[in-house]
């Protein structure tokens, strides 16, 4: 009956580093989700995204937040000035000082349809 004495203690430590472990995983999990929360949101909006949304991403500081022009021309009306071809032209290759490659590719064709039917 010659127990050693650190056994309790011994006890203790394991429970409270498995405890810490168990934690800290729990943590990197929710940290995770919250960084996943933030950034897959966006990534996901590339792809996902409606046209409005994207059009508020990158568009709205040149064509302003009511189509009505800023550092580009105004949008409405677009659809009487260019076919959905043209317009998916213009989103791809950019036109003047404006960008090329702000839509990508599996939108162009929803977006140029989107900006025809501006009013
Ligand atoms: C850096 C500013 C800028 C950004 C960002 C921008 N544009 Fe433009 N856009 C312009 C300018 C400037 C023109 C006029 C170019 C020219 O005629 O030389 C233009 C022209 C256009 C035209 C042709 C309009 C016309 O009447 O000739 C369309 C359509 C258009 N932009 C759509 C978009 C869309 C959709 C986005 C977002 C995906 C976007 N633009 C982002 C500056 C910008």
């Amino acid at each position: 009956m010659n127990r050693n004495p650190l056994i309790p203690f011994g006890l203790i430590m394991v429970f409270g580093l498995g405890l810490m472990f168990l934690l800290s995983f729990i943590g990197l999990d929710n940290a995770k989700e919250l960084a996943n929360g933030g950034k897959e949101t966006k990534n996901e909006d590339v792809s996902a995204a409606s046209p409005e949304e994207i059009y508020q991403q990158q568009c709205l500081s040149c064509h302003g937040a009511d189509f009505g022009g800023g550092a580009g021309p105004a949008l409405i009306g677009v659809g009487d000035k260019y076919s959905s071809e043209e317009i998916q032209d213009i989103l791809k290759n950019g036109k003047g000082i404006m960008p090329p490659n702000l839509v990508p590719g599996e939108k162009l064709e929803e977006m140029a349809q989107w900006l025809i039917e501006l009013k």
